[in-house]
């Protein structure tokens, strides 16, 4: 599970549009989820986009069989975490806390959704849990 830049600050950032559940609870509730599932589930959370481009170039050397991916603001900008997305040819899920398609015309702009297995957005922490059990069923017993 990877998670972009500002959402370290789930619990007090801008409230009313992603809710109050910090990452910590999200991740948490996350991994309760992933045991059950036999899913062995690996967070990580940066605020820098070569990070995650590393994390990602990283993740099929380690044999890493899905991602969950909230990109946050980088979303609507990063050519470099999509084409790491495309080089490892790892499949994964966008994440969405907020309602993007609802929001401001600049979010609208999306370099993740055309090569996404699917994206959840809209549905607060639940997104996650959602995201990581489409995982499961579509990847069956290789999600690691
Ligand atoms: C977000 C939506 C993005 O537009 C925004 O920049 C974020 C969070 C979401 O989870 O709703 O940081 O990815």
């Amino acid at each position: 599970m990877i998670n972009g830049p500002n959402l370290n600050l789930l619990g007090t950032r801008e409230t009313a549009i992603y809710g109050t559940d910090t990452l910590a609870s999200i991740e948490a509730r996350s991994r309760a989820r992933a045991s059950e599932l036999k899913i062995e589930l690996e967070t990580f959370q940066s605020n820098h986009e070569g990070e995650i481009v590393d994390k990602i170039q990283g993740a099929r050397a380690r044999g890493v069989a899905g991602v969950l991916l909230n990109p946050g603001g980088y979303t609507h900008s990063s050519v470099a975490i999509r084409d790491a997305l495309l080089a490892v040819k790892i499949p994964f899920i966008e994440i969405h806390l907020s309602t993007v398609s609802a929001r401001e015309p600049f979010r609208q702009h999306n370099l993740f959704s055309d090569i996404a297995l699917g994206t959840v957005s809209g549905l607060g922490g639940l997104g996650y849990i959602l995201g990581l059990e489409a995982l499961h069923e579509l990847l069956g017993t290789k999600t690691r």
